[in-house]
């Protein structure tokens, strides 16, 4: 088969290091691709946005099935553009892709279903956004209803900080159209932990849990960021737990979807929080997560072909997983999430001790590798156990040479 992976960073470098071990692939594109992607697949020029571009590219090249790895895509319609062309798409329809696209939309679905998650109120009315907050008082969580790339969720410890947060969106428009509208929610207390499932309209079939690190630095300091490293499982979560959240949640929601005439196929991620009263949903994205998805995907042991393949044809793929943990630590640039450099000289990690590289944002120039984002790369590691994980991505971290335009947290699995 003819493959076709829409997406630029780590996550897709990681999807497209898991097809390249498949014998059913015969060529593997992607556009635009990375630095590392580069090494295992052909990447073409085209922007995730340029949706003309990619369907005549999918044309042309015969593909038989895309892979599109990031959310605005999806909320601009490429799987909906794909279908009405012939073309085959592994990925959520516009109508099911505003489940992570309109965090009023998945709200208000959750409560309609009866899926755990925070309470909340939505607001376009600056004076009423207060009003709530002042009788609510702080903590409180303030989100911009639409696609803000990670940025647009305020955690307000303070009531202060929660006004200002609705002055930055409904007054000041920081977030534009998607922050015209916000979400206020009830803060949450517990542990993260992250759940994906690949879906097809009301079959359901979960992966590995999976723990985002998303604050910048050390011991969930500093502001948020596209996450600084994950692991997976998330070995605190019980068998128990696990079930009541597939059952409760994943399920719930397809089915969900289904009755919404929103049917979903693609992967479904629901961000988690363990609190006092189990399981409760904060976020849902309507694709693979980052970087969740380069600590999940080495633990597969199925080809990750036929796993889609099944998948979309009502079938189960018999998912089964390598009893071992994996875990990944990101290398970001100075600056990072704020501003930062450029086409920085990529560092050299030294191989070895079961370690494995996942390129985010890096490019070819020239003859060398040179940082192309913020999150350059992940170092990751499988092991028996997390600590010996950690302990292999660390070894070969703490001892590359270059590092000084570079940070990375510590604490990740420690
Ligand atoms: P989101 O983009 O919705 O995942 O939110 C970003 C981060 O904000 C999450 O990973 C949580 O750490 C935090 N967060 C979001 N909603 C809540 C909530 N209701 N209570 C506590 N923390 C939250
Ligand atoms: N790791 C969270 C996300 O992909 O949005």
């Amino acid at each position: 088969m003819n493959i076709l992976v829409i997406g630029r960073g780590g996550r897709e470098h990681s999807i497209i290091s898991k097809l390249v071990m498949s014998n059913r692939v015969s060529k593997l594109y992607a556009a635009p691709g990375n630095g590392g992607i580069q090494q295992q697949a052909e990447c073409v020029a085209i922007d995730e946005m340029d949706m003309d571009g990619l369907v005549a590219f999918a044309k042309e090249q015969a593909i038989d099935l895309t892979i599109v790895g990031p959310e605005n895509p999806l909320n601009a319609g490429i799987a909906d553009r794909f279908r009405e062309e012939g073309l085959r798409i592994f990925a959520p329809n516009e109508r099911a892709a505003l489940l992570e696209g309109s965090k009023q939309f998945a709200k208000e679905f959750m409560k309609k279903y009866e899926i755990p998650t925070a309470g909340y109120a939505v607001f376009s009315d600056a004076d009423e956004a207060k009003l709530y907050i002042t009788d609510k008082g702080a903590p409180l969580v303030v989100k911009a209803d639409g696609l803000a790339a990670g940025k647009g969720v305020i955690v307000a410890l303070t009531q202060q900080e929660a006004l200002e947060a609705v002055d930055d969106m409904l007054v000041s428009g920081k977030f534009a159209e998607a922050g015209a509208t916000v979400v206020i929610e009830e803060f949450l207390e517990g542990r993260e932990f992250s759940l994906m499932a690949f879906v097809h309209e009301d079959h359901v079939y979960p992966m590995v849990t999976s723990r985002d690190h998303k604050r910048a630095y050390d011991w969930d300091k500093g502001p948020n960021t596209g996450g600084m490293g994950a692991y997976a499982p998330a070995g605190d979560i019980s068998r128990e737990q696990l079930a009541f959240c597939e059952e409760n949640i994943l399920q719930k929601t397809a089915d969900g979807l289904m009755k919404e005439g929103r049917p979903f196929t693609g992967i479904l991620y629901a961000g988690l929080m363990m609190t006092e009263d189990g399981p409760k949903v904060i976020e849902f994205n309507t694709r693979f997560g980052d970087p969740e998805t380069q600590v999940v995907l080495p633990l597969l042991k199925n080809d990750l072909l036929e796993v889609i393949e099944a998948v979309m044809a009502g079938e189960n793929p018999r998912l089964e997983w390598e009893d071992s943990a994996c875990l990944g630590v990101v290398l970001a640039a100075n600056g990072y999430p704020d501003s930062y450099e450029k086409g920085l000289p990529v560092p050299e990690f030294s191989s070895g001790q079961g370690t494995f590289i996942v390129h985010a944002g890096t490019k070819m120039k020239g003859d060398s590798l040179v940082s192309d984002g913020g999150r350059v790369m992940l170092v990751g590691a499988k092991a028996e156990q997390l600590s010996v994980a950690s302990g292999r991505v660390y070894g070969v971290m703490h001892s590359a040479p270059s590092m000084e335009r570079y940070f990375y947290r510590n604490d990740i699995g420690i």
